[in-house]
């Protein structure tokens, strides 16, 4: 049936005068089916995403599309895009994404892919696969951190109402989604893994980061990605999280924020995580600066062998400046949360003292060393210690690391 169907679509497109060879536009709908070999599909994407931009349909069939160009389709309105098949990033020309990559304004970053506009849906039906030959770009950055041009995979940017679904991620280039100046944006089923096989690690391959944006789900998501694993970043608001597995990462952080800049975080809920040897679990890493973390939650955790499990520090990465930050970290919640530290502490956290940490709870918060003993919670400037739920055995020093490396 498909198969004597096609030959049909593809012959009314062509005297329409509205298709290329592979990309077929019927009414409102746009289906592409992916050139074969080693062609370049990013200029029939580009028009399926040009022809079909408005109350349409994109369908890409199944098979192997390769991505040699960046792609931006930012004023897309009420689109909805079904993807079966694997999209391949190129790898033999970095030199083309280090110098084209979009910039996102965010710490200089670039992205290999935008995405905007208002009513998105994108789903991959649990086929989609999303492959950005990272390893090349691993042993190209050589354990290094921010490398300008190495391209975030997907960004959804300027986006009102977008729901993704359903897609899987192996070996992004760099962080895997962010989203940025965008609202009312759902991520479910996400499947995401980016491992290195060479003597470099694979740095910032985090899973997402949200920044600038507000009302955004995150659900059902699994992610090996040895850095932050779900990381929220300035100016997000309204953030749900729930339901994570989380494989070799940072995995639930506020952060970082107010690099130069006043940010504030608002009403975060991370909620049924798990975290797979993990650096961190349930942590705030904020720089010095003037902003706010405010009502965050961290519910039903549970992990094993994690280096430091909770960690709040007010100068993260430059250990200097702590106690001038003037950005308060409060209400913040940690709940059932539990597991097996790396070492002998649970928990090291190092607020402001021109701005100390308030309103901390901490309830069903079980945590301890893996080889045995207790756990030490190490406390500097929180008020209402005294009724929050967990005790302090001693002071957390300024410029206290993010992960031991040992017994302390
Ligand atoms: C959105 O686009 C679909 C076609 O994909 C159309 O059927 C529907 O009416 C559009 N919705 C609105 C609100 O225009
Ligand atoms: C980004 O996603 C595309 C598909 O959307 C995929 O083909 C590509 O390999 C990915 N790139 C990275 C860096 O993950
Ligand atoms: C949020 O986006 C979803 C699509 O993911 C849409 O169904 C819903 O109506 C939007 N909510 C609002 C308040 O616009
Ligand atoms: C999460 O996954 C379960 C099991 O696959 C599914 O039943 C549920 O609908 C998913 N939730 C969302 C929000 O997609
Ligand atoms: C949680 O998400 C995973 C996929 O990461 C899914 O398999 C599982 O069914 C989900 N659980 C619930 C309770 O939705
Ligand atoms: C705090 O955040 C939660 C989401 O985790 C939200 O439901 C609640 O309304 C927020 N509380 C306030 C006072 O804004
Ligand atoms: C962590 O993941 C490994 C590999 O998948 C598995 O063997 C181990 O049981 C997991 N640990 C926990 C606590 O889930």
């Amino acid at each position: 049936m498909k198969h004597s169907m096609m030959p049909l679509a593809a012959f009314l497109g062509f005297y329409l005068g509205l298709a290329s060879a592979e990309l077929v536009q019927s009414g409102s709908i746009c289906t592409v089916t992916p050139l074969g070999g080693s062609s370049d599909d990013t200029p029939q994407i580009k028009k399926a995403f040009s022809q079909c931009s408005k109350d349409s349909q994109i369908i890409f069939q199944e098979g192997t599309y390769n991505i040699r160009q960046v792609m931006e389709f930012t004023n897309l309105k009420n689109v909805s895009i079904d993807i079966y098949g694997k999209w391949v990033w190129s790898a033999d020309n970095l030199q083309y994404w280090i110098s084209n990559t979009l910039p996102v304004t965010y710490a200089g970053l670039h992205t290999g892919w935008k995405l905007g506009g208002t009513d998105i849906a994108l789903r991959g039906h649990g086929k989609a696969l999303f492959d950005g030959n990272g390893q090349a770009w691993i042993d190209e950055n050589r354990g290094g951190s921010n490398r300008k041009g190495r391209p975030i995979n997907l960004t959804i940017w300027r986006a009102t109402n977008v729901f993704v679904d359903g897609i899987t991620w192996r070996q992004s280039q760099f962080w895997h989604t962010f989203v940025a100046y965008s609202k009312n944006v759902t991520m479910t089923n996400l499947d995401m893994r980016t491992r290195s096989n060479s003597q470099w690690s694979a740095v910032n391959t985090d899973g997402i980061d949200t920044w600038n944006s507000e009302d955004v789900t995150i659900r059902n998501w699994t992610v090996e990605c040895y850095d932050d694993c779900i990381s929220i970043k300035g100016n997000s608001k309204n953030i749900i999280a729930q339901n994570i597995t989380c494989y070799e990462s940072g995995c639930a952080v506020i952060g970082s924020i107010a690099n130069g800049a006043t940010e504030t975080v608002d009403n975060v809920l991370f909620q049924d995580f798990k975290c797979n040897h993990s650096s961190n679990a349930a942590w705030i890493k904020t720089y010095p600066g003037q902003g706010h973390v405010r009502n965050v939650t961290f519910r039903n955790f549970e992990f094993s062998d994690v280096d430091q499990p909770i960690y709040v520090t007010s100068c993260i990465y430059s250990n200097q400046n702590c106690d001038s930050s003037r950005l308060p970290i409060e209400d913040i919640t940690w709940e059932n949360v539990k597991g097996t530290s790396r070492w002998n502490v649970a928990a090291g956290m190092h607020c402001s003292s021109a701005a100390p940490c308030k309103g901390f709870k901490f309830k069903d918060v079980d945590i301890r060393p893996k080889a045995g003993g207790t756990a030490k919670v190490l406390c500097s400037n929180i008020k209402g210690q005294a009724d929050m739920g967990l005790a302090c055995t001693g002071t957390c020093p300024a410029g206290w690391p993010q992960q031991l490396k040992g017994n302390r």
